[in-house]
């Protein structure tokens, strides 16, 4: 339990040598731009703007931010809060929370799932767990601060309405019927909430690297310090955090459903050496046994990109590989 990396780096000045990335993995000191183009949707405004706003943004960055988009500030403010609380709690208490066992739903580790193996490890904690259907699920979470269960049961219930309307607006754009998005590719939702201490030489580690996330839509609270960066024409741009908006980007579901149509983004978190940065992530997925394919697009003459596959064995496979998309979306990607 001691390796949460929040426990003990007080205790440092220097970087531990097995944070350190290979060089052509870690940031370096080179300094990254801020990406203006990634789009910033404002949903007050009418439904077929939106729409079209949302489908540009999936075709061109994979990426997009909402503001206006219902969930209160309040509620933001409180759920950030007390998750910060958790990582910030003396090293016995979360000792309590601690677990990596992969049987388990609820986890609170760091790194990845798989510290032990690998050769480096990541600049971040996590905790984590399912949230949907929440009645199911809220009796294994965290107790403590006991206010835990009643704040987070709110913000995971509007996170998924959020990422539901999202879903039934890509699925406007995209032409496919309504409702398609229902509860077989939508029925699983998990929290993850990443912390990233600060960092004695963020130029040499990261605090997630390079990956795309494997779910179907995933929806992204930042604080007000920067840390995510998105992979765009062979460079990498700062996504600007802007005050209770949602990062919401395309998971690999979704890039397959689209039949490649929408883009899966390459990203990663880097560390910030005078403060710490919490993020808060919540993933849609599809039900373990869904078969995702390419949905019939706009015309029947479209040749399908991707093989069909289980969601399950897609997921396994992603976890075999370690999260590296480019050699699981091989297996599926259908040569043209
Ligand atoms: C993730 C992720 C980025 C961040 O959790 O998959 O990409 O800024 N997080 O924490
Ligand atoms: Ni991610």
């Amino acid at each position: 339990m001691a390796n949460l990396v929040s426990s003990w780096f007080k205790t440092t000045r220097i970087l531990p040598e097995n944070y350190i990335f290979p060089v052509d993995e870690r940031p370096g000191s080179v300094e990254v731009p801020l990406c203006r183009n990634i789009p910033l949707i404002d949903l007050s405004t009418t439904q077929s703007q939106i729409v079209q706003e949302i489908l540009h943004a999936c075709q061109e960055f994979g990426f997009f931010q909402v503001i206006n988009h219902g969930v209160s500030v309040d509620l933001i403010n409180d759920t950030m809060e007390l998750f910060k609380e958790i990582f910030n709690m003396p090293v016995e208490e979360k000792e309590k929370l601690y677990t990596n066992d992969p049987t388990k739903s609820y986890k609170f580790f760091t790194s990845s799932y798989n510290y032990i193996d690998e050769k480096i490890h990541f600049w971040r904690d996590n905790l984590q767990h399912p949230c949907h259907p929440i009645d199911e699920w809220v009796h294994s979470w965290p107790e403590k601060p006991t206010n835990y269960r009643n704040v987070v049961r709110k913000y995971s219930l509007e996170v998924r309405k959020l990422s539901l309307r999202m879903l039934e607006l890509i699925c406007e754009g995209l032409g496919l019927k309504h409702g398609y998005f229902g509860e077989e590719l939508t029925g699983a939702q998990l929290l993850s909430i990443n912390h990233y201490p600060r960092c004695p030489d963020p130029s040499l580690t990261l605090g997630i690297p390079k990956h795309a996330d494997h779910s179907l839509i995933p929806m992204l609270l930042q604080e007000s310090i920067q840390g995510l960066q998105v992979f765009k024409d062979g460079q990498w741009f700062n996504v600007a955090p802007v005050p209770h908006a949602f990062v919401v980007n395309i998971g690999h579901q979704l890039q397959v459903i689209s039949n490649g149509k929408l883009r899966s983004a390459e990203h990663r978190a880097v560390t910030n050496l005078r403060e710490a940065r919490t993020s808060i992530a919540s993933f849609i997925f599809p039900c373990q046994d869904t078969i995702i394919q390419p949905a019939q697009l706009m015309s029947d003459l479209e040749v399908p990109r991707f093989q069909p596959f289980k969601f399950k064995d897609f997921s396994r496979l992603f976890h075999e590989k370690m999260g590296d998309t480019e050699a699981v979306m091989k297996v599926y990607r259908i040569k043209p």
